[in-house]
């Protein structure tokens, strides 16, 4: 990540703006294995879960929502396999999701029994619509709820019998629909029903359930949140994007310039609807301003094959730093502005990447650079000669380049679609070593 040059630094070294930029990783926690889970027409059976699980320790993960253990028998049972043969490694800390009802929080402490690291968390829905539609209570009967589930789990931690070390995370569902005050309100008396202090922090999560407005309006609400919580100093301030609109990642990134510390998403925006926040798109938004993640996106592809299995999904070929297409460059100029990039960074021995159109080295996700230059019939002079050095170590003279291209647009046009550089590499050798 050091060789990229921050934004900032590069365009604007001696203004004022832009103020705030991200500077340092949050704390990130996958919950590719119950939010992006339950969205899968056919969930992960256990062997599928069991191999994310480990990919995402391998990635850097530290905390990891595994699922929703009382809500069947199967996330149960994976709960238990989790534990019971040692799949969590001892500095991964196992994150159980939980509504506010006591049959469903006893029944989650009996799942994560023998666990090392635990975090339960629990939730209710607080917004205005949902009250007024799903609930048809007030916001006292909102904040009963939670404060009853929050005794309930100091109770049952206060009466385990076991080495767990437990952490608790609360969740206002739908908070970005409920008015900001009762959401501060809700939250300190969870903290003061659970006793959580500046030593045995509460995650409090601030899920943008569905994405309803733009993100800096979610940035607002988490600024909000930051300024008014009472017990501030008792709490992490954790986010959860959903992206309704598009704009998951946005409003993560404006959420966490709000003072937010912890993000919750998943690999690829996995999840309900149109998806949770893409932790890949965060993490590496952030690596290509010079700051380091503190996950490991150095094999993409290795992520992506496991997560298509894994899912049943597709990576849409567009998808920012994985999508087949990101690194490809069909337009002439730009394939022209890439090959000189790549030429300056040899011959300058700079530190850092300076390559027009590629916002990141494909290598640093573990992906090549042959594919970057494609050619089809819009496919400028520069593009058919780069691949004839690059593939073929031809170095052809400037002045051929005009009459290659051209016969190199013709054979496109004939096929009616790209050539691969084989078949480039063919027209040359019928035209110029035949003869
Ligand atoms: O999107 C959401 O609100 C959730 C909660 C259960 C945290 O997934
Ligand atoms: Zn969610």
């Amino acid at each position: 990540f050091e060789k990229y040059i921050p934004f900032k630094q590069i365009n604007l070294p001696d203004r004022q703006w832009p103020n705030n930029t991200i500077t340092k990783a949050p704390i990130w926690c996958s919950v590719d294995l119950r939010d992006g889970n339950q969205a899968l027409v056919d969930p992960m059976n256990l062997e599928e879960k069991l191999e994310f699980f480990h990919a995402l320790c391998d990635m850097g993960f530290k905390e990891i929502e595994i699922g929703f253990p009382s809500a069947s028998e199967t996330e149960y049972e994976i709960c238990r396999e989790l534990i019971e043969n040692n799949h969590i490694p001892d500095d991964v800390t196992i994150q159980v999701l939980v509504q506010a009802r006591e049959h469903l929080i006893r029944k989650t402490f009996e799942a994560v029994k023998g666990a090392k690291n635990v975090i339960v968390h629990f939730y209710n829905s607080t917004s205005t619509l949902q009250r007024k539609v799903v609930f048809k209570t007030d916001m006292d009967g909102v904040i009963k709820i939670a404060v009853d589930g929050a005794k309930l789990i100091k109770q049952l931690t206060d009466e385990y019998d076991g080495d767990t070390n437990f952490r608790f995370e609360y969740s206002p569902e739908s908070f970005s629909g409920t008015e900001p005050e009762n959401a501060v309100e809700i939250c300190d008396r969870v903290i003061e029903a659970l006793g959580s202090t500046a030593e045995n922090k509460l995650i409090v999560n601030l899920p943008n359930t569905v994405e309803m407005c733009t993100p800096n309006t979610y940035a607002d609400q988490i600024e909000y949140f930051v300024r008014n919580l009472k017990h501030r100093d008792a709490a992490i301030i954790s986010i959860h994007p959903h992206n309704d609109r598009g704009c998951g990642v946005a409003a993560g990134e404006l959420a966490l310039l709000a003072g937010a510390e912890r993000v919750e998403g998943t690999l690829f925006g996995n999840g309900e609807r149109t998806g949770n926040m893409d932790i890949v798109t965060m993490g590496l938004n952030m690596f290509t301003q010079g700051v380091d993640p503190k996950l490991d996106f150095s094999n993409l592809p290795k992520l992506r094959e496991i997560y298509e299995r894994c899912t049943n999904m597709k990576i849409d070929p567009r998808q920012p730093y994985i999508g087949e297409l990101v690194f490809t460059a069909f337009s002439g100029s730009h394939q022209d502005a890439i090959n000189k990039g790549m030429k300056y960074m040899k011959e300058s021995g700079t530190d850092y990447w300076e390559i027009p159109y590629l916002p990141i080295d494909p290598a640093d996700v573990g992906r090549e650079y042959e594919p970057i230059i494609r050619i089809n019939s819009q496919s400028g002079k520069g593009g058919a000669a780069f691949v004839m050095n690059n593939n073929f170590g031809y170095d052809l003279p400037k002045r051929m380049h005009p009459e290659f291209s051209k016969l190199v647009q013709a054979k496109c046009e004939e096929l009616g679609r790209e050539l691969i550089p084989k078949e480039l590499f063919e027209v040359f050798e019928k035209n110029y070593l035949e003869h």
